[in-house]
């Protein structure tokens, strides 16, 4: 897969810092990581740490904490969970976007290169803005919307088969790999609303307890919302979690198109 482009404020001029590893030499594998810092007015440059494997973690965010906490404590990055569940450690790894905390060192041969999500504002080192990615998350309005009081007065009941219709959907974890390596996205991300923001608004589409399906099409059915999808597929390659938006994007762009019919 060809590299994704940089951060947005990614005019990288500054010189370098490296460091070497105090547990001493060993398996040693270089990690070429981004550091932006806004606050002191200086451009983006790349530091390199030379870390020892056999005193670190097989997991990229195993090498980021080692870093963190026994050779430099200014580097700044998001994590949470450590197994793939939060979303919080996306980030560009040797040109692919990924978690740090499912994406083993020695999937990699040689240096590796890690960048903040690419096309994104970045608010410090590996920390991407999401402000906007989550303004779009909240106006497709992520949650049950019904008219009908319940049936059962207590909770609305699904068959087996219509729950199933949700797999693939529910487990987004919302870490934005595939709206920050999709073209369509990096050049409109003010309308479009990118491959993640999609699939879960397929994900209520999808909702057989769902009572606003024609309000939810109505708000999509735009040129720019919806429709800035040109099947590019980037999205489907990365999903860390193998799920694919750019199908969840072809159904809605179906059940806009069912009902024009
Ligand atoms: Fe992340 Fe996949 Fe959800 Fe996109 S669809 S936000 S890549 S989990
Ligand atoms: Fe982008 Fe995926 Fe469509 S990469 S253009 S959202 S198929
Ligand atoms: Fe939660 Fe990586 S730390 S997904």
């Amino acid at each position: 897969m060809a590299e994704f482009a940089l951060p947005k404020n990614s005019k990288i001029k500054g010189k370098g810092r490296s460091f070497k590893d105090p547990a001493g030499p060993g398996r040693t594998r270089s990690f070429k990581i981004y550091r932006y810092d806004p606050e002191t007015g200086e451009n983006p440059r790349y530091d390199t740490y030379e870390l020892n494997l056999d005193a670190t973690g097989p997991m990229v965010l195993d090498a980021l904490l080692r870093i963190k906490n026994d050779i430099d404590p200014t580097l700044t990055f998001r994590r949470s969970c450590r197994e793939g569940i939060c979303g919080s450690c996306s980030m560009n790894m040797n040109g692919r976007n990924g978690l740090a905390c499912t994406t083993a060192i020695e999937d990699y041969k040689g240096e590796v290169r890690i960048t903040p999500l690419p096309h994104m504002d970045v608010v410090k080192d590996l920390v991407p803005d999401f402000t906007h990615f989550f303004a779009q998350y909240a106006s497709i309005q992520p949650w049950l919307k019904t008219v009908t009081p319940d049936p059962s007065g207590k909770e609305r009941l699904q068959s087996p088969e219509d729950r199933a219709k949700l797999d693939g959907l529910y487990e987004c974890i919302l870490c934005a790999c595939c709206s920050s390596s999709c073209p369509s996205y990096w050049w409109n991300s003010d309308r479009f609303l990118g491959p993640a923001i999609l699939l879960q608004a397929y994900r209520w589409l999808a909702d057989s307890r769902d009572e606003m399906t024609g309000e939810r099409l109505d708000d999509l059915e735009d040129p720019f919302r919806l429709y800035r999808c040109h099947t590019i597929m980037n999205c489907a390659n990365v999903c860390p979690k193998g799920l694919n938006p750019a199908k969840a994007i072809a159904e809605t762009k179906k059940l806009e198109a069912e009902r024009i019919l």
